[in-house]
């Protein structure tokens, strides 16, 4: 009966040398949904992300993950930041690592995980992701979609509790776009926790519980995918899903 959010933003407010660039956001993300951020760039999507996972320190308000609030300044943060997995738009992949070397470092040098339980997982890992052949490989001899698909693998890799993906389809060429996008439709069927910053907004109306539009730093609104993008209530989200649809109203197609 625990319905407890896995994470818990309350008035979270934070700003660069004097500028606002999250005012008072608040957020509830139940365990298995997924959650999608929308808005334009600079909006503040990957300023949100960074904070929910103490990349960047808050100045105002407070995070809670599973009820822990993490933004205590008794909070173990590195604790906090192993039972969260990131992704991030460039996949940040250790060039001179296999593969394999890449996934299993965080499990083995954090974790203590044991070098052959850890490669296991791995290979495990892989072979969900399509990925089982690669496990040798060096990040140069793959595509830019096997390699995200590799830095997911390699987030998953801890058993996080949450996955944080910041934009992770838009570094890649429009036909690897579907293999990566596929991997995040299993990882919701699989039940994992996700909040996901996208331009993709056929993909985020497709696979969101929730869905916030940011605006200047504020969640100006959120819903459900069908309320948000079938019937915005705000002007500017209004304009904004006009702008970056190209269409004059999104239908229910
Ligand atoms: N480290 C930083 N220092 C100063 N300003 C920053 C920093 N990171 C982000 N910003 C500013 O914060 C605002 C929100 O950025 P960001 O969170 O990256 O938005 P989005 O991900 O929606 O494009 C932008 O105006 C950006 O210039
Ligand atoms: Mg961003």
């Amino acid at each position: 009966m625990s319905d407890v959010p896995v994470l818990r933003m309350e008035s979270v407010r934070k700003t660069f040398g004097g500028a606002v660039v999250l005012r008072d956001v608040g957020l509830e993300v139940a365990p298995h949904t997924v959650t999608a951020l929308i808005g334009a760039s600079g909006s503040g999507k990957s300023t949100l992300l960074r904070c929910a996972n103490l990349l960047e320190e808050i100045d105002d308000g407070a995070i809670w993950l599973d009820g822990e609030e993490i933004t205590d300044p008794r909070a173990d943060q590195d604790a906090v930041r192993r039972r969260i997995g990131v992704v991030f738009q460039a996949y940040n992949l250790f060039p001179h690592m296999t593969v394999v070397e890449n996934i299993t470092l965080a499990p083995r040098r954090v974790h203590g995980v044991p070098r052959a339980e850890a490669e296991e997982r791995a290979r495990e890992l892989l072979e969900r992701l399509g990925l089982a052949a690669r496990a040798g490989e060096y990040p140069d001899r793959l595509s830019g979609g096997q390699q995200q698909r590799v830095a997911i693998a390699r987030a998953l890799a801890v058993r996080p509790r949450l996955l944080l993906l910041d934009e992770i389809t838009a570094a890649l060429d429009p036909e690897l776009v579907g293999e990566v996008l596929t991997v995040v439709r299993a990882l919701k069927d699989e039940g994992m926790t996700m909040v996901l910053a996208t331009h993709e907004m056929g993909f985020a109306r497709e696979i969101a519980d929730q869905v916030c539009f940011l605006d200047a730093g504020v969640v100006l609104e959120r819903g459900t995918a069908e309320q948000v993008f079938g019937d915005p209530r705000q002007d500017r989200t209004r304009r904004f899903l006009r702008r970056v649809t190209g269409a004059p109203r999104l239908g229910r197609a």
